[in-house]
């Protein structure tokens, strides 16, 4: 059996206005009538998979309960941080759970909860095929293979060019390069993207964190083993909590770790880091244009027009590569290209308030 650990703390920034600081991308429907949470609950759920272990802060916890019920999934588990360092504390912290409640030689698959991967059978049949090797005390990840040299993502690099799904010992791990290794790494042909997707037993992730990044364990094991429980969440100790370093998993361990294995995915995946992914995973129609709620594009071009709220018909005339979204408070219009930036405007916003 695999113990799921969604890991749901991130803020989404650049999906402003509909990804707001209290309630982030991951719990709006963008795709379809489902919350990327909800389908990342349901991807790994049924045969093979445990009740899931969730690890959120405290704003979210009811979002994340309330989301649940509705996707008539069971949590095993919400583990509540005090406050949001990042992913590798957040995961040792579900590692020390899963092998208190499940034993040490768990499996866990750790997923990012606002990720949209389409074909949750072929998902599924990657993480069996990876089983075997994390079994083996492997730390094992999927491997996406790169469109563009994108500068946000981790880099896997193999020994030679990828075969099918086959699982394939990892030669290294780079985080985030700058563009120009970027683009020396996508050239090559050897580096998949890291989809952020890890499978491990409890006790090698917890080796994996005393052999990389000892710092940590202790502030961590801490505040689980004193977590209060409260309502149904656990909730991790701050003072012990606030000695964490706040760090990625990737960097604290990823980058540093021999014992990895990649198994490719070429099923579709895409982390909506933006409007532009939105409007590529929306179906966009033969004009390219991508239309949702109370919108309406006339003689128009690869654009994204979303209106989310009754009182505010959108309509847009012969627009090109153009994003307007816009929500009952707020309306974000901007050149496609420009996506990425909604980012700055959220901090130009908060900076002006
Ligand atoms: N609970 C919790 N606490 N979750 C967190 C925290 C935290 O402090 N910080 C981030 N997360 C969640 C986010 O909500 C997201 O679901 C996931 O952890 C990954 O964090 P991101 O901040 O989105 O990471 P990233 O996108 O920059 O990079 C990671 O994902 C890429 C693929 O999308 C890395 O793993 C890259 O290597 C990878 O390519
Ligand atoms: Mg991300």
């Amino acid at each position: 059996m695999i113990t799921p650990v969604l890991l749901c703390g991130g803020s989404g920034t650049r999906l402003w206005p509909l990804s707001r600081k209290s309630y982030p991308k991951q719990f709006a429907p963008l795709i379809g009538d489902k919350t990327l949470f909800q389908a990342s609950a349901e991807r790994l759920s049924g045969a093979g998979y445990g009740a899931p272990v969730v690890v959120t802060n405290s704003d979210f916890r009811f979002i994340v309960t309330e989301q649940l019920l509705g996707a008539a999934i069971d949590p095993g588990a919400i583990l509540i941080e005090p406050e949001g360092r990042n992913t590798a504390p957040a995961v040792l912290a579900a590692a020390f759970h899963v092998a208190a409640t499940e034993g040490p030689d768990a499996l866990m698959l750790v997923a990012p909860s606002d990720h949209v991967v389409p074909d949750a059978d072929a998902f599924r049949a990657a993480v069996d095929s990876g089983t075997e090797a994390a079994k083996s005390g492997q730390l094992v990840t999927f491997g996406i293979t790169p469109t563009h040299p994108e500068t946000g993502y981790g880099y896997l690099e193999l020994e030679g060019k990828p075969k099918g799904i086959e699982v394939a010992a990892l030669k290294s791990f780079v985080e985030k390069p700058d563009a120009e290794k970027a683009a020396e790494l996508v050239a090559d042909g050897r580096h998949l993207w890291n989809a952020g997707i890890f499978l491990f037993r409890a006790k090698d992730i917890i080796a994996a964190f005393e052999a990389h990044a000892p710092a940590l364990l202790e502030p961590v094991r801490e505040a689980y083993e004193n977590a209060q429980a409260d309502l149904g969440f656990l909730r991790l100790v701050p003072a012990a909590w606030s000695k964490a370093d706040d760090i990625s998993i990737d960097y604290a361990v990823m980058e540093k770790a021999a014992n990895l294995s990649v198994v490719p995915f070429a099923a579709g995946w895409s982390d909506l880091g933006g409007w532009d992914a939105v409007w590529r995973e929306s179906g966009p129609d033969g004009d390219g244009v991508a239309t949702s709620g109370h919108a309406t594009a006339i003689e128009c071009h690869d654009t994204l027009l979303r209106s989310e709220s009754d009182q505010l018909e959108v309509v847009g005339i012969g627009l090109d590569n153009i994003i307007a979204v816009a929500m009952p408070d707020a309306v974000l219009i901007a050149d496609k290209s420009r996506a990425q930036d909604v980012k700055k405007a959220v901090a130009a916003l908060k900076a002006k308030s």
